[in-house]
């Protein structure tokens, strides 16, 4: 009897001390403090991975663009391009340092290719940022992650050789 007591009392305890630490209130960005609606939406913003994922695809479009003469399309998908980079670098700021080291050293030489209108400059650049990319891949872990062009323009909808010049 005593015996069934005490494991009572202690199923009792553990179901309390469970309860105390309970997972955190539901997040919700209609109730709550303002505070923590503020951390709901900081913790849905996109991340390196999504950001990533646009970057892939406005890189290889900056090359087709470029490369079927349509060099206000290049200029701007390498801007839109830098712009996704700054989300990141306000959602992964551990990650911003190597981003923004990158961009000193390889982006801007790219976009300095793209308003000469120079091919063959652009081209040499643009592989040497694509082994740029490669480089942070393998030195966090991803190195399985490589960007390789595309043979087809990715964005079908998308003219790559209208002929423009870059517009800013
Ligand atoms: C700060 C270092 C860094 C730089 C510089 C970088 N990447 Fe990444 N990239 C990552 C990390 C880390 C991941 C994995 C993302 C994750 O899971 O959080 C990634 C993932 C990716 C992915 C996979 C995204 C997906 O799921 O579809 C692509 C594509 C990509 N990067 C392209 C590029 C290209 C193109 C460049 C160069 C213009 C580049 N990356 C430069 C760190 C970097």
């Amino acid at each position: 009897m005593l015996s069934r007591l005490l494991v009572l009392i202690c199923l009792g305890c553990s179901a309390w001390a469970g309860a105390q630490t309970a997972a955190p209130t539901e997040k919700s960005l209609e109730q709550g403090s303002l505070e923590d609606r503020v951390k709901t939406l900081a913790s849905i913003q996109p991340g390196l991975g999504v950001v990533m994922h646009e970057i892939g695809w406005r890189f290889a479009n900056t090359y087709w663009a470029a490369n079927g003469g349509n060099w206000g399309l290049a200029q701007y998908q390498l801007k839109e391009l830098l712009e996704a980079q700054e989300v990141a670098e306000i959602t992964r700021p551990q990650r911003a340092p190597m981003l923004k080291a990158n961009e000193q050293t390889f982006l801007a030489p790219l976009a300095q290719a793209i308003e000469n209108k120079d091919i063959k400059l652009f081209n040499r650049r643009f592989k040497e940022a694509s082994n740029a990319c490669m480089g942070c891949h393998t030195a966090l872990g991803y190195g399985y992650i490589r960007f390789k062009v595309p043979r087809q323009p990715p964005q079908q909808f998308l003219d790559f050789s209208l002929k423009t010049d870059p517009a800013h």
